[in-house]
């Protein structure tokens, strides 16, 4: 049975107020396209159709009008809302009834994941027992979960936010997880701050000696979109990228041609929409005109 993929959209954004007073963060744009396109395209990019969206119950009728039912990328898209921000953790409990035992890729609504071979690693890390962490070298720990290190070189511990960080190995908004997340999840308490904390859930994992963590390293980049600096950092790393080569990121429409997931007519009508004054609208048309030998194999 293939896994479900959750991205998870709500939160209040306060960090980003004014802007984020009556939009949602995730639907705020990252360059040409809005913030939710990236953790969808990650999660298109390793192969998953079927697919949950959780947004507060205010902003969950935008994300429909945006994304539709999914069929538009060959894909299945499912709406949840969060009524509360009562944490990361809390996806799990909210996608039980979609999940029905299955496993789980979750990733962050803000949270911009670029580098090789992302998606045969997602995969990999579905065939792998228990639950799969990322884990990114970062230069302020101290405002991330962190990995504590044992002796053997072994994760020992995970931290949330830690004034003194045990390493710079941050834990990133990406998580697979086996059919055991919502029950370890349900067993989680609120945190100090009232949440439902995925540290919490991953050092469930770990105590069950099945958490297993792989290093984003050299040729990853990992931002979150979270602030006002990150979000026009982040949107100055997708125009220099895309600038420069013939390639987007996070573009839905070129995850699912790629895969063959949609053909060039269902690509062309995309298009159409767009209408031709869209720059991202001209690029799916160079994507078109590009000959198939010539797009990379994987994502
Ligand atoms: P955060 O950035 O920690 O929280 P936030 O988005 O509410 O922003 P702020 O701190 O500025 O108030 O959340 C990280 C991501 O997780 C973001 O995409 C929103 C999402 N999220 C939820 O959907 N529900 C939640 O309960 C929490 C805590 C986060």
């Amino acid at each position: 049975m293939s896994q479900l993929g959750i991205i998870l959209a709500g939160g209040r954004g306060t960090r980003l107020y004014p802007a984020t007073l009556a939009l949602s963060k995730q639907l705020l744009p990252v360059y040409d396209k809005p913030m939710v396109y990236y953790p969808l395209t990650t999660l298109m990019e390793s192969g998953l159709r079927d697919l949950l969206v959780i947004t507060t119950p205010q902003h969950q009728p935008q994300f429909q009008a945006l994304l539709g039912s999914g069929e538009q990328w060959g894909v299945q898209l499912q709406y949840a809302a969060q009524p509360e921000p009562g944490g990361i953790a809390q996806a799990l409990l909210l996608a039980a009834p979609f999940l029905q035992g299955r496993g789980c890729t979750l990733i962050l609504g803000d949270n911009i994941f670029h580098g090789p071979a992302l998606g045969q690693r997602l995969r990999a890390a579905r065939h792998t027992a228990g639950a799969t962490i990322f884990t990114y070298p970062v230069s302020d720990p101290q405002r991330y979960g962190v990995v504590a290190f044992g002796p053997d070189g072994r994760a020992a511990a995970l931290l949330e936010k830690p004034p003194v960080p045990p390493s710079n190995q941050a834990v990133t908004g990406l998580y697979v997880y086996d059919g055991q997340a919502p029950a370890l999840a349900a067993q989680l308490v609120p945190s100090a701050r009232g949440e439902l904390e995925i540290t919490d859930l991953n050092a469930a994992y770990l105590r069950r000696g099945s958490l297993n963590l792989q290093r984003l390293g050299r040729g990853y980049a990992w931002l979150d979109a979270g602030t006002h600096d990150s979000l026009l950092e982040a949107s100055a790393f997708v125009q220099t990228l895309e600038r420069r080569q013939t390639l987007k990121i996070g573009s839905p429409e070129e995850a699912a041609y790629r895969q063959d997931w949609i053909g060039r007519g269902e690509v062309q009508r995309l298009i159409r929409q767009l209408g031709q004054g869209s720059s991202y609208a001209q690029h799916l048309q160079t994507l078109l005109d590009t000959p198939p030998e010539l797009l990379e194999e994987e994502p």
